[in-house]
C-alpha cells in the first residue's frame, strides 16, 4: 500500500527542539529574586526553553485567533527577556502586556504622547538601545490610529537607523521590537487615506530582511493573520502558529510558510492549526521543521478577561 503523503503527522512524534529545564519561578513568592542570576535561556515553554539569541535578532510572526493565547505567550517572552537582561521595545496595542512591568522593575511603561517630536522619539530610541533598556509602550483609549502609526513609524525607524549605525561601527547590540496587533501597522489592504502605511510597510520589510545582522529583531503578533501584510509574512524567519479556523487566516499561515520547500511539511503544519489547544503553537524556525510547543503561563497579571457583573460587588461603591 502506498503511503499517503497528506497523512497528518502525529504531533507527539515531533520533538521540542530545546532541552527542558527545571521550572524557574514555581511556587516562589519572591519573583524578583528568582529572576536574578539566570543566564541566556528563555523558559517560555511548559517544560522547555529556547536560547535568547535565537529570538532576539530574528524576524518572526506570532499568529493566532482571539483567545488562542498570544498575549500570554508574548508576556511570558517579555518576562524571560527581561530576566536574562535582554533589551526590547514592545508596542502594547491592546494594553494587556504592560503589567509585566509590575513584577520586573527594569521594564519601563511609557505612555505615548502624540505631541512628541521626531527628535524626542529618536532620543528615546537611542537611550533604549545604548542603555540596553526595556520599554513597553501603551496608548490611551482616545489615541487615534494615525497617531499610533506615526509613533510606531518614527520609533521603529529610529531603532533601525541606530542599529545600522552601530553595525557599521562593529558594535551591534541585539534589541527586539515586539508589535502586538501588528496588522494595524503592517496591513495587507489599505488606501491612500491611510497615512503612514506605505512608509511602515517599507520599513518593516527592511527590518525583516536586514535587521538580523544589525541586531534588530522584529516580532509581529496578530489576531488577524489575513490582515497582516503578505510580503512581510513571507519574509520572516520564524513563525509561532497558534490555533486558527478561519480559511482566510489559514491562507495567511501558508504565506508565512512560503519559504519551506517541501509541500508535505507545509501541509502537516497547516493541518494541525485548527486543532491546537489554548496556549499551544507550532513553532517553525529557520530550518522549516514544525515543533509543537506550549507557552508557560505568564507570571504577571493577566488583565484582559471580560468584566462580569460580580465586579459590581468587588469594585462598586454602592451596595448592590
Ligand atoms: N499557555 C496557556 N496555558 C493555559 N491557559 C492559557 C495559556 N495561554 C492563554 N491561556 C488562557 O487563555 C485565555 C486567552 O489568552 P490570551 O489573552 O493570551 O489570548 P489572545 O490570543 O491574546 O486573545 P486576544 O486575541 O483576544 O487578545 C486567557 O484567559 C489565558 O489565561
Ligand atoms: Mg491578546
Amino acid at each position: 500500500m502506498s503511503k499517503n503523503p497528506h497523512k497528518e503527522t502525529d504531533l507527539r512524534q515531533l520533538r521540542v527542539a530545546y532541552p527542558a529545564l527545571a521550572p524557574v519561578f514555581e511556587n516562589d513568592p519572591d519573583l524578583a529574586a528568582l529572576f536574578k542570576g539566570r543566564h541566556f535561556v528563555l523558559n517560555i515553554f511548559d517544560g522547555g526553553s529556547i536560547a535568547a539569541n535565537s529570538i532576539l535578532s530574528a524576524s518572526s510572526v506570532l499568529l493566532g485567533q482571539s483567545g488562542s493565547g498570544k498575549t500570554n505567550g508574548l508576556a511570558a517572552l517579555l518576562e524571560e527577556l527581561a530576566n536574562v537582561g535582554a533589551s526590547f521595545s514592545c508596542i502594547d496595542s491592546e494594553g494587556d502586556l504592560y503589567t509585566v512591568a509590575d513584577i520586573l522593575k527594569s521594564v519601563k511603561v511609557i505612555e505615548v504622547k502624540n505631541a512628541w517630536h521626531e527628535e524626542d522619539i529618536y532620543a528615546l530610541a537611542l537611550s533604549t538601545i545604548q542603555g540596553i533598556e526595556r520599554n513597553i509602550f501603551t496608548f490611551t483609549a482616545t489615541t487615534t490610529i494615525e497617531e499610533r502609526r506615526r509613533f510606531v513609524l518614527n520609533y521603529s525607524k529610529s531603532l533601525f537607523e541606530i542599529a545600522d549605525a552601530r553595525y557599521r561601527e562593529g558594535k551591534a547590540m541585539p534589541h527586539l521590537l515586539v508589535i502586538d496587533e501588528a496588522h494595524l501597522y503592517a496591513a495587507q489592504q489599505y488606501s491612500s487615506a491611510d497615512k503612514w502605511m506605505q512608509e511602515l510597510l517599507f520599513l518593516f520589510g527592511n527590518i525583516a530582511s536586514m535587521g538580523r545582522k544589525r541586531g534588530l529583531g522584529l516580532l509581529m503578533a496578530t489576531t488577524r493573520a489575513a490582515r497582516l501584510n503578505k510580503d512581510i509574512l513571507s519574509q520572516v524567519r520564524m513563525r509561532w502558529l497558534m490555533r486558527a479556523v478561519e480559511p482566510a487566516d489559514i491562507k495567511s499561515y501558508r504565506a508565512a510558510l512560503n519559504s519551506i520547500d517541501d509541500p508535505n511539511v507545509q501541509w502537516n503544519i497547516i493541518a494541525s492549526i485548527p486543532t491546537l489547544p489554548i496556549g499551544c503553537a507550532i513553532f517553525v524556525p529557520d530550518d522549516g521543521q514544525g515543533r509543537p510547543i506550549k507557552f508557560r503561563m505568564r507570571y504577571s497579571r493577566h488583565i484582559s478577561t471580560t468584566p462580569t457583573m460580580e465586579n459590581y460587588e468587588k469594585y462598586g461603591e454602592k451596595e448592590v
